[in-house]
């Protein structure tokens, strides 16, 4: 039983990309198991870089590649981003689930037409057709990636009930020669790798927050993003993924709309937008950024079970004039550390903040070799004291070298 899972503890891009290249070392194979080409994990080595949307990011350690059942594949993006890795990383041992969802052209602009309904209201998807493709798996009408390769598949049904047309056999052709070299059974190849006690390391996309039950609902995304979904979405017993890493940006971020308590808005937000380089890396989209809010990660821990946790981005911080942590929400005069964190709920949150002393410019290089200034220190000692969780590794730039395992 040697199955960990990583997950995002925050909104999403909190750096999982380079957290799982840099850990995959230490396992035999990497499954992605959630979500689709909404995601985007850039990962650097050597000269070499990738931005990862459906593959798992452990392409680059040479490792088997999975992508589990409940991932929905967009076969277009697939086989582009395949070449384009094997250009850049040689051969990729790559599998996916004859079970998997297909997210067929429909399913894209209904995203896109259900976006523009909302309006104001609306969620920011990536426009990847995410949540109609995993609404079409509930409602029986998708195809999988097993139809696909079988040619069994006929578009029709998305005329009669949402007056979308597209021509289902050129499609389903070229989906087909996307995907048919890579299908396998996930589930079978995962458990054979357990039980012979092989390291396999489960890669969630997305954050804790963006998780459609658990999330600040209804701007979240459509798949489970929590650790739990690791086991239901390769079908392998839940007993087997033993270890839980959450991984956390030093700071927050969110793509899209809905809540965040602790959202710096001007020039102090622009700053570390700028200092960190928070753009979008599937939609290009400017991050909102703002504090570490621990309301929220002490919500994340409990519900993954967080056994320890990785930083990242803790260089962005050096140099701020201050360095703030909220500590707790006001809300309604209330003050409270622990919340069910509803899009209502947070947006009456005031955040309670504490301040820290800021982190003066360092030499990352330097410090990365275990020279931490004393305020990054204290800056991990809190956190893991308010967190009751370890932190193991942090992070302090996108290449491996620039990262730093603590005792
Ligand atoms: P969807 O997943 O495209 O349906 O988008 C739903 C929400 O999740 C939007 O707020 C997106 O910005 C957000 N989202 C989806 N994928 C990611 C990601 O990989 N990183 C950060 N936010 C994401």
């Amino acid at each position: 039983m040697t199955g960990s899972v990583i997950i995002g503890m925050q909104w999403g891009d909190e750096g999982k990309g380079k957290i799982v290249d840099y850990v995959s070392s230490d396992y035999d194979s990497v499954v992605r198991y959630n979500g689709g080409p909404n995601a985007g994990h850039t990962v650097y080595a050597g000269a070499k870089s990738f931005t990862f949307h459906q593959v798992p990011s452990g392409a680059f350690q040479g490792k088997e590649l999975f992508i589990a059942p409940g991932v929905v594949i967009d076969p277009v993006i697939f086989s582009g981003e395949v070449k384009e890795l094997k250009e850049i990383a040689g051969d990729v041992k790559l599998m996916l689930d004859y079970r998997s969802t297909v997210i067929t052209p429909a399913d894209r602009e209904l995203d896109r037409r259900i976006e523009e309904l909302k309006g104001a209201e609306s969620v920011g998807t990536t426009l990847r057709g995410i949540g109609p493709s995993y609404s079409s798996r509930a409602l029986r009408i998708s195809p999988t990636v097993g139809d696909v390769i079988r040619g069994k598949f006929n578009s029709d049904i998305y005329g009669k009930l949402y007056s979308i047309d597209f021509e289902s056999q050129s499609w389903i052709e070229s989906s087909r020669r996307a995907l048919e070299g890579y299908a396998g059974d996930v589930r079978e190849a995962l458990l054979e790798r357990l039980e012979r006690r092989e390291r396999v390391l489960f890669e969630s996309a997305q954050g804790t927050l963006l998780d459609p039950l658990y999330g600040t609902y209804p701007y979240v995304t459509s798949s489970h993003t929590t650790a739990g979904y690791a086991a239901v979405s390769s079908g392998i017993p839940s007993k087997m993924v033993n270890s839980v890493i959450g991984v956390m940006k030093a700071y927050t971020t969110r793509v899209g709309k809905g809540p965040m308590p602790t959202e710096l808005l001007g020039v102090h937000g622009d700053a570390v937008r700028q200092k960190g380089h928070e753009y979008g890396a599937t939609t290009g989209r400017p991050r909102r950024v703002g504090w570490v809010d621990l309301p929220l990660l002490r919500y994340s821990a409990e519900v993954n079970g967080i056994d320890e946790i990785m930083i990242t981005k803790i260089d962005v911080l050096s140099g701020l004039k201050e360095l703030k942590v909220a500590v707790a929400y006001r809300i309604n005069g209330e003050e409270m550390d622990r919340v069910r964190p509803s899009a209502e709920t947070l947006e009456a949150a005031e955040p309670v903040y504490e301040e820290l002393e800021p982190i003066p410019e360092v030499d990352w290089k330097d410090a990365v070799k275990g020279n931490l200034p004393v305020q990054v220190r204290k800056y991990i000692d809190f956190l893991e004291d308010r967190l009751k969780t370890r932190v193991s590794t942090i992070s302090a730039g996108p290449e491996r070298e620039m990262t730093l395992k603590l005792g």
